[in-house]
């Protein structure tokens, strides 16, 4: 049988998530905004794409979330994007009442749906949806770390001049100014990036990650990227869909794990059917697991203002 993927807002990370996953084939979309018109109308213009990208995806754009229904993924992008100086943080309570009003509609309508929370601040959006939902923590992700560590890549690969399949790296804690790229687990064809790059340029490069949001606000002005987190969701909900077990920083509830409990943060998860099959727990050194904890702390905090 067909998968079917809903994608909750038809802006630019959601149009964008449903072009990529049709690309691939990998599921039909149904493309949903409370905005008439426009789901409608980038949903008709990528159906009409497929003869020519030779995919048999069909696509729905729509304002009825009876045409959602029992939908394998959900991925939710409704929600205000950032503005030239604003913080994710900034968007908490605007987009906590948007999150809560979708969580309530897709759960009614896909029950058994595996939800993919992109809507800012990621990490304590990611924990509203998991309460309200009262989905398993297994089927309520949070997507971050693939894009934290795809900017982080591309600017490693870039700097050596490698190719960026050569290139793993990995981010844990929130999306946001915490985040917690870890160098020693980043190489270039399994050779430590320690090895290659001096500190300092490492410093710039992580600190050009965690900012990289914001780069993007401040060319783009009235909205925040979409090409690289949209292709991110894309990462996560292939492996989802094919049950490929595929090792990917996300965003997952802890209960315990990392010396964490209670809170989303950006951890190694292994994405399969079920959603988080397992959660990675690597050592940390005492400054990593200092980083990872100062994150959870923020999280923690934004967590407390909405109450969830
Ligand atoms: C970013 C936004 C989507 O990191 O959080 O670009």
């Amino acid at each position: 049988m067909r998968k079917k993927v809903t994608i909750v807002g038809a802006g630019n990370v959601g149009a964008t998530t449903a072009h990529w996953i049709a690309a691939k084939e990998l599921a039909d979309v149904v493309l949903i905004d409370v905005v008439e018109g426009i789901p409608q109308g980038k949903g008709l213009d990528l159906l009409e794409a497929m003869p020519i990208a030779k995919t048999d995806c069909h696509i729905l754009g729509t304002n009825d979330y009876a045409d959602t229904a029992n939908s394998d993924i959900v991925v939710i992008t409704a929600g205000i994007p950032r503005k030239p100086g604003m913080s994710r943080d900034d968007l908490l309570q605007t987009n906590y009442k948007i999150m809560s009003d979708v969580v309530g509609k897709v759960t009614a309508t896909s029950p058994s749906s595996i939800l993919i929370i992109v809507s800012n601040p990621l990490d304590a959006m990611a924990q509203a949806a998991f309460r309200q939902s009262k989905f398993n923590r297994e089927r309520v992700i949070g997507m971050a770390g693939v894009l934290d560590s795809a900017r982080y890549r591309s600017f490693i690969a870039e700097d050596l001049d490698v190719s960026v399949e050569n290139v793993t790296a990995f981010v844990l804690g929130g999306h946001g100014d915490t985040m917690v790229p870890l160098p020693r687990y980043s190489s270039v064809a399994g050779i430590p990036i320690t090895e290659l790059l001096s500190k300092e340029k490492i410093e710039a490069i992580v600190q050009r990650t965690r900012d990289g949001g914001a780069e993007i606000v401040k060319y783009l002005k009235a909205g925040s990227a979409y090409y690289a987190p949209s292709a991110a969701v894309t990462e996560m909900a292939e492996a989802i869909l094919k049950d490929k077990k595929k090792v990917l920083p996300c965003a997952a509830y802890l209960d315990g794990e990392y010396g964490i409990s209670g809170y989303y943060i950006g951890v190694p998860c292994k994405l399969g059917s079920r959603g988080i099959e397992q959660i990675l727990e690597i050592k940390l050194t005492a400054d990593e697991d200092g980083a990872l904890k100062k994150s959870a702390a923020a999280v923690k905090e934004l967590c407390a203002v909405i109450g969830v």
